[in-house]
């Protein structure tokens, strides 16, 4: 085989990327451009031949080391230039072993721990051959009928920002070029969480000042941080779809921020510009797509078919090819692939190892959220209790309990709750299980009544619910959030039996729990929690580890409080208690303008069931004494904001501590609050510390009506608390420098 052109420049003197890149492209013919834009699935018929003829930059959905080793083989050494291939998957939360989904990481409110899950995961997918992933999702989430909510990081900016950072961070690590570095894909840019009605793939629209100051932040931050790859959402953004819109994907990204990483298409999101009704047909669905900068097509092959004509027509310019193969280039440069594109099979560091699991035990540990705990009945005590009844669906299913996207899931290596628990108690409880429901939709109630025999006889009642994982995640929406199935029944049946019930639910998003809630002494909300979910749960159960994870999205009393967030704008008739008329308490023949004339619904109250951030203790934590360091803040200047925290239960335990700022009065409206700051801190029983938040005033700034990022004098409150909710509040000003 005659040396190829790369490994011609291989073996000429160090070159460095940017010559490496122009000497390369210098000698590629325009068929090769463009195959270096297209992504072929991996069972694509012709795979191998077009990897050999030039055709394929990348390949998605191969996870077989061998054939993945092949594959680059062709690439490298049958081809006649030897590019290497990007190798993608959707590694999201885990690859062998998986972490709750990234709704329950946001959970845990730790970067550290994203990092950590994201590093594992690029660990033993890198050993596998992948070298490119397509995670963080950071759409901003606040409709929980939305499937993908489970793939998100939750409802606001600044969590979202924080936690997606470091994905990024521990997908790609320090260097992209270290062997167990993968690229990371900052995905779906942008404005997908806004889809309609929570329908998945639905039109959004979002003006440009919510845009910029609600959905745009988590991508700006990512941006910033190195993220090497954007992905385009399928969504119509007001009337364009994204694919083709080159005010987002140039006019944002390229100019405004001075990105110059690959974007990417979602699945065939370019032939979808002529289902939106976007483009008359296939070539102008690829010349818009390339018009806008979506440098290389997933799945589909409208750039192949249809880029040499739009390029002989002049409508595409061989400068704007070349722009865009410099970029996948670049970064297969990056990724170290033209020095070494081989995964050595038996260099695999032992996946599944007890490291690796114990980050997964203590990710779902800090990511379940104790949303109830009537009479301290949790923690169970083994020595306190002779039987236990544990019954639901989900608490005996290993599979069901890692959630979406886990295609390379280790499902063996998956323990669910029963197992954990017999493990946890051994001889001293008598553990008798009931699965009530053959799965979490089942409205067959035949096993209600062995379910509800062993309550009868049990000292409480461990119940198991929630969404089967098929029910969360891509395309899987929800117009009812409730328990599926009659789950709802089976929590009924089992309160009859006057036995306490402790329920433990499982699912990829918010579920309204308005009916059970009565009727259930305490709720453990685990989110789907990955492959140690059983052992982190039971830990949670029985008191060896107290629960501190924080809500990261909004639960709504109901569907049609939907949209519910936190940080939403106070209108000019805000609800309130003074306010609120409950129908059942309207007159009849009430006058017109008798009722509260504000922004509620007569039906349900204006409050959540449980608002962002919250999340109790086994312990009880006291905030006071909230303070800053100075009433009026120069431009350009920090505040120093800090209250006292102090442990006044029995238990050593983590409290996330927040902190909320609210802008009185903007140019344009500004959130009743916004999360500016978190700490997780660490406090004995009994132990206080004061927690201080420094504040820039950079970081109060906004988009404006002139879409400018500017932070505007004038007077703002903090608040520092244990949720969204808090009210311990402190007041403090801009001003300009001069004043
Ligand atoms: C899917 C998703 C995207 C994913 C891609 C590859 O349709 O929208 O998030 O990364 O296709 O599987």
């Amino acid at each position: 085989m005659p040396v190829n052109i790369c490994q011609q420049l291989n073996n000429a003197n160090d070159l460095d990327k940017a010559s490496y890149v122009s000497s390369l492209l210098s000698q590629m013919t325009l068929k090769e451009k463009i195959g270096q834009m297209s992504q072929f699935n991996n069972d694509d018929d012709n795979l191998e031949r077009s990897i050999k003829m030039g055709n394929v930059g990348s390949v998605i959905n191969e996870v077989n080391i061998d054939t993945i080793n092949k594959l680059q083989s062709i690439a490298t050494q049958e081809s006649r230039l030897g590019i290497p291939l990007l190798i993608g998957r959707d590694v999201i939360h885990g690859f062998n072993v998986i972490f709750p989904i990234p709704l329950g990481q946001a959970a845990a409110w730790s970067t550290e721990l994203v990092e950590t899950c994201a590093k594992i995961a690029a660990i033993e997918s890198s050993n596998n051959g992948i070298n490119w992933t397509f995670a963080p999702m950071i759409d901003i989430s606040r409709d929980p009928r939305w499937g993908r909510i489970a793939e998100s990081l939750g409802e606001d900016p600044y969590l979202c920002s924080a936690l997606g950072v470091a994905m990024v961070k521990g997908f790609q690590g320090k260097n992209l070029s270290d062997n167990t570095s993968i690229a990371a894909c900052a995905k779906h840019f942008a404005g997908y969480g806004a889809s309609e009605s929570g329908r998945d793939y639905n039109t959004t629209n979002i003006p440009e000042n919510e845009l910029r100051n609600v959905y745009l932040p988590p991508f700006k931050a990512v941006a910033d941080a190195g993220v090497s790859t954007f992905m385009a959402s399928f969504s119509d953004l007001n009337g364009v779809p994204v694919t083709g819109n080159s005010w987002l994907l140039n006019d944002i990204l390229r100019d405004e921020w001075s990105y110059n990483g690959l974007v990417v298409s979602d699945w065939e999101s370019i032939p979808q510009l002529v289902t939106h009704g976007f483009c008359e047909d296939e070539k102008f669905a690829a010349f818009e797509a390339c018009h806008a900068g979506i440098d290389m097509e997933m799945a589909s092959k409208t750039y192949a078919v249809n880029l040499p004509l739009l390029i002989q027509e002049s409508k595409i310019s061989i400068k704007q090819i070349d722009t865009m193969v410099s970029r996948l280039l670049a970064l297969k440069f990056d990724l170290g692939l033209f020095k070494n594109s081989f995964t050595d099979p038996n260099n695999r560091e032992e996946h599944l190892n007890n490291a690796h699991l114990s980050i997964a035990k203590e990710a779902a540990s800090k990511s379940c959220v104790l949303l109830k705990n009537n009479n301290q009945i949790l923690p169970l005590c083994k020595t306190k209790i002779s039987s236990m009844a544990v019954i639901g669906p989900l608490a005996d299913d290993g599979y069901e309990q890692l959630g979406t996207w886990v295609f390379d899931a280790n499902i063996d290596s998956s323990i669910a709750c029963l197992q954990a628990i017999k493990n946890y108690v051994g001889d001293l409880v008598d553990v008798n299980y009931a699965k009530g429901l053959n799965t979490s939709r089942s409205n067959n109630q035949e096993g209600f009544k062995e379910a509800t025999k062993i309550a009868l006889t049990a000292d409480v009642a461990v119940m198991i619910v929630g969404e089967e994982a098929i029910l969360s995640g891509e395309a899987h929406c929800r117009s009812s959030i409730n328990l599926p199935g009659c789950q709802e029944q089976l929590i009924d049946a089992i309160y009859k039996t006057g036995t306490p019930i402790v329920l433990v639910i499982m699912a990829g998003r918010p579920i309204t729990l308005e009916k059970v809630l009565p009727n259930v002494d305490a709720v453990l909300f685990a989110w789907h929690p990955g492959t140690m979910g059983g052992p982190a749960i039971t830990e949670l159960l029985f008191g060896e580890a107290c629960p501190s994870g924080k809500l990261p999205v909004t639960f709504p009393r109901n569907v049609g409080q939907i949209p519910l967030y936190y940080g939403q704008k106070n209108t000019g008739r805000p609800a309130s208690d003074a306010t609120f008329v409950d129908i059942n308490s309207i007159e009849v023949r009430a006058p017109q303008t008798s009722l509260g004339m504000t922004s509620t619904h007569l039906d349900t109250h204006f409050s959540p069931l449980f608002p962002f951030g919250f999340g109790l203790s086994y312990t009880q934590f006291e905030y006071t004494n909230i303070n800053v360091n100075m009433h009026s803040v120069s431009m350009g200047e920090s505040v120093e904001i800090s209250a006292t925290l102090c442990n006044i239960g029995k238990i050593d335990a983590e409290e996330i501590v927040q902190l909320y700022i609210r802008d009185l009065v903007g140019s344009v409206t500004r959130p009743v609050k916004e999360l500016k700051g978190f700490q997780r801190i660490y406090l004995s029983a009994g132990q206080s510390k004061n927690v201080v938040f420094n504040v820039h005033t950079d970081e109060l700034a906004f988009y404006n009506r002139q879409m400018k990022l500017n932070t505007e004098p004038g007077l703002f409150n903090a608040w520092i608390g244990s949720n969204s909710a808090t009210e311990l509040k402190v007041g403090f000003g801009v001003i300009l420098a001069s004043e």
